[in-house]
């Protein structure tokens, strides 16, 4: 099955194909891969998730990954703004919802996820972010830490296509504001939406499981979680409330 070139969306180059197992996987097939392609698809066959997961990918959904340079010292900051931007693209959409961010990147709209992002280092500072979003459907998800919602399902009626091309849009000026104006000010926009700030919290990494307040982010964009030792900055984990 071929590539269809679609067009520029702002300094993007996206490309669209009917089926792939994961655009996450398809991007990768692209020749020559710099930073600002884009590459959606219809359907997934084998979406993923973090953690080894796997993303339910009917048609209807929106399933797209993009390139995208990041400079190591600048990672946790950049997993911020990325979930700042599709955060404030969902909020731009309806003035009734409840919006929040899950550290550190996951969207709820009112209390249900409505999309992941999963990214990974292909080279030397070249990353892909790969994004799902509930726009139609949502899978039903029994036993887990939460629920899934989509938007039509909050009276959010948007196309697919019409989504990407806010979200590329709002990631584009979100980074423009960065490269301007650093972190601190995003950092608020950020903390604003956080789900949980400066309540109790519990962070499950790899190893172990740690409960605290959530304090802050830091400047490097790490967490900073108030334990009964002391201060803790968390740098990757899975949040739970
Ligand atoms: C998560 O676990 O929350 C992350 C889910 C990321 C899903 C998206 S859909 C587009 C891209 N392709 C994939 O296979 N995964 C990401």
């Amino acid at each position: 099955m071929s590539y269809l070139y679609k067009e520029k969306i702002g300094r993007w180059y996206w490309y669209e194909k009917e089926e792939v197992t994961s655009t996450n996987d398809e991007i990768r097939q692209l020749p020559e891969l710099e930073a600002g392609v884009v590459l959606s698809a219809v359907r997934q066959t084998a979406g993923r998730g973090r953690r080894g997961h796997l993303w339910h990918a009917p048609a209807g959904n929106l399933y797209f990954t993009y390139s995208w340079h990041i400079l190591p010292e600048d990672l946790s900051r950049m997993v911020c703004l990325i979930g700042l931007s599709l955060a404030e693209t969902v909020l731009e959409l309806s003035s009734q919802a409840e919006i929040k961010i899950k550290w550190p990147n996951d969207v709820f709209l009112n209390h249900k996820k409505i999309s992941g992002i999963l990214l990974e280092n292909i080279a030397k500072d070249l990353w892909i972010i790969g994004i799902g979003v509930n726009i139609v459907s949502a899978p039903q998800l029994s036993g887990g830490a939460y629920q899934a919602t989509s938007l039509q399902e909050n009276d959010i009626l948007i196309s697919r296509e019409a989504f990407l091309r806010r979200y590329l849009l709002k990631f584009e000026e979100i980074i423009a504001e960065y490269a301007k104006e650093g972190f601190t000010p995003l950092k608020k926009r950020w903390l604003n939406l956080a789900l949980n700030y400066q309540q109790p919290i519990m962070i499950k990494g790899e190893k172990e499981i740690k409960k605290g307040v959530f304090l802050t982010l830091d400047d490097k964009g790490y967490l900073v979680l108030k334990t009964k030792e002391g201060e803790e900055r968390i740098v990757a984990g899975d949040l739970f409330i």
